[in-house]
């Protein structure tokens, strides 16, 4: 059975079973917070927790993908029989639709009647202090065992192996039950019935089972590898014997041995995948992994027409021809067959393009690091970054030519000086600005006076903006976080859903109305306690000193429109005003180091261009002023 049947077969068995197919969703994930897209259930997080609606968007409580997928923890075992970088999930999905009967039956029905494979074994969470066991699944498998007259043995697995989520800072989690082909796990099937506040690590040392908040509706979450399930079905030693990777590796220069080309099928599938998704090889995140993805094939295409040539002169020649220039547009054209039918958005002349640019770059360097490296006697940490500083050596071409050389050298003490190297670049950078005129007023900081004046328009559009989401959804609306570039403004404040389009056009209104009524922004130096009582808002109350100061915007001294407004979104505001000491009402009142405009008409036209979730409860405004 080919890949291709396989993905409509299961298309097709859940679509048959009212759930809406959804396209992948990008390998960069909208959540800020993780770096990729590592599961199906990735771009479905907000249907979860409720912040979105599946009714609505997808006209069904349930919902089929194949998602592209990208995980990073395993690179360095990537070369052995079952690890990969880049892969796809099938799952399928409901928020509020089904729940662990019909989801572990039609798990056990595709895989037998639809793939015609037999079940090893299943495993069902056995329970933690924090998160009860699931004796439920245990008596559905018990009793899908009885009705198909087959013995199924249901074994049961801690927190570690049969628990699901949270993924990034928070979110979704809960007991899995996994199902097992030829002794390896085919189907991991999750019942997010929590939210957990807290990362997985933190989950896992969870004792306190009220920290587990039930999610009303639980909701099912199933993931099964494409890469492994075909090499059941096509009952195949390993992944790389499948139709997605065989045609790949069979492209590989013939003189690697089969580690090599299988990360080369590994890392080629990556990098085409990313830089589609808009990634672009550079020394931080996702740019810094697809780079050393790149470099480390790149190393393998050089060290093979290097060390081993063909005896033979003119086969070493074309060789090296084919190998440097052609083998890897190859592959991947290679991949664009085996794909391009499912991801229309591959686009080869770019792949190629961006391919061969980060190559002509790495290749002026190379060989002199490889030289470097056969210098060094031993490679620890500190050397190992300088040749990835000074030749642009990833860790993984280092530790792996460098062979017994690195002994010393580890990730972790690799990534501990790149961090610390950056954390120094970083001070060096803004130690050379500030000799170049870098300028510094209140909060903000400046390359010149004119910026410094842009910034501070966006600045205090930004107190406007915060006290126009307050007015209009309500006081659950807090700061978490504030950005400002000449360009933009960046404002992160928790609300537990998606802005609706009105609402967010009533927030730029209004912030808009506050600008055209020109309204007089003062500043006041007095202590804590009295901002706090005046009404003025402070969300990082143990930072400030006992005297702080308060920026209010308004009211007008003339004109007292906007408070004696009966606008029905100010109103709640000026109730709550009410209560506080302060004689005048205003627009906007914060504790704040500045600077700030001192008329809001110095602002200019204020538009929002974005709007969307940063985590589980926090969404992310950005907007302009022109
Ligand atoms: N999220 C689970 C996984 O990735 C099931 O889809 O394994």
């Amino acid at each position: 059975m080919t890949h291709q049947k396989i993905r409509k077969k299961f298309k097709d068995f859940f679509e048959k079973r009212n759930h809406k197919w959804v396209e992948s969703s990008s390998l960069l994930p909208t959540d800020p917070s993780v770096l990729f897209t590592t599961a199906g259930m990735q771009q479905f997080k907000p249907y979860y927790t409720g912040e979105a609606d599946a009714m609505k968007d997808f006209g069904s409580l349930n919902t089929v993908s194949i998602q592209k997928s990208m995980r990073t923890s395993d690179i360095d075992e990537v070369g052995d029989e079952s690890h990969l970088t880049f892969f796809e999930m099938l799952g399928n999905f409901s928020f509020g639709g089904y729940w662990k009967e019909a989801s572990i039956t039609w798990a056990y029905e595709f895989i037998t009647k639809e793939l015609g494979l037999k079940v090893d074994y299943v495993s069902v969470f056995s329970g933690s202090e924090g998160m009860p066991a699931d004796e439920e699944s245990e008596l559905i498998w018990k009793e899908i065992a009885k009705n198909n007259n087959v013995a199924i043995e249901v074994k049961k697995m801690g927190i570690e192996d049969n628990t699901w989520g949270p993924t990034g800072n928070e979110g979704p989690c809960g007991p899995t039950t996994e199902i097992y082909v030829d002794g390896v796990e085919i189907w991991n099937i999750v019942f997010n019935e929590f939210y957990y506040k807290g990362n997985r690590e933190q989950m896992l040392k969870e004792t306190d089972p009220s920290k587990f908040k039930h999610l009303k509706p639980a909701g099912i979450d199933t993931g099964m590898g494409l890469e492994r399930l075909a090499m059941v079905v096509q009952g195949v030693k390993n992944i790389f014997e499948t139709d997605l990777l065989e045609p790949i590796i069979k492209l590989a220069p013939s003189e690697l041995d089969i580690r090599a080309k299988r990360i080369i099928a590994d890392h080629s599938r990556a990098i085409a995948f990313l830089i589609t998704d808009g990634v672009r090889p550079s020394n931080k995140e996702q740019g810094y992994v697809l780079r050393r993805l790149m470099r480390r094939v790149i190393t393998y295409f050089y060290t093979a027409t290097q060390s081993t040539p063909p005896v033979d002169k003119r086969l070493a020649k074309s060789f090296i021809h084919r190998s440097d220039l052609s083998l890897m547009h190859d592959i991947f054209a290679k991949i664009l067959e085996i794909y391009g039918q499912y991801y229309p958005e591959l686009n080869a002349d770019l792949i190629i393009h961006e391919f061969d640019r980060e190559k002509e770059k790495f290749e002026k360097t190379l060989s002199q690091g490889l030289k470097e490296l056969g210098k060094m006697p031993s490679v620890n940490a500190e050397n190992a970054f300088k040749l990835y500083e000074s030749y642009g050596l990833p860790f993984e071409v280092i530790k792996e030519l460098g062979k017994e050389k690195t002994t010393e050298l580890s990730r972790e003490n690799f990534d501990e000086e790149f961090r610390k190297h950056q954390e120094i670049s970083r001070a060096g950078a803004e130690k050379k600005f500030g000799g170049h005129g870098m300028i510094t007023e209140g909060d903000l900081t400046a390359a010149n006076a004119e910026e410094m004046k842009k910034k501070t328009r966006l600045h205090t559009a930004t107190h406007l903006l915060h006290a126009a989401l307050r007015k209009i959804l309500g006081e659950e609306v807090k700061q978490q976080g504030s950005d400002i570039t000449p360009e933009r403004l960046r404002f992160d404040f928790t609300f537990p859903r998606k802005l609706t389009l009105e609402e967010l056009k009533q927030v730029e209104d209004m912030v808009n109305d506050a600008v055209k009524k020109e309204l007089p922004v003062t500043k006041t130096e007095m202590s804590y306690e009295d901002a706090i009582k005046s009404g003025a808002l402070a969300f990082f109350k143990e930072k400030y000193p006992d005297r702080v100061t308060v920026y209010t915007i308004g009211p007008k001294t003339t004109d007292n429109s906007i408070n004696g407004s009966t606008d029905k979104a100010v109103e709640p505001f000026n109730r709550e005003l009410s209560n506080s000491t302060s004689s005048g009402q205003f627009f906007s009142k914060e504790l704040c180091g500045g600077p700030h405009v001192s008329n809001t008409a110095e602002i200019g036209k204020f538009k929002i261009t974005k709007e969307e979730s940063v985590s589980a409860g926090i969404r992310r405004i950005r907007a302009t002023v022109e």
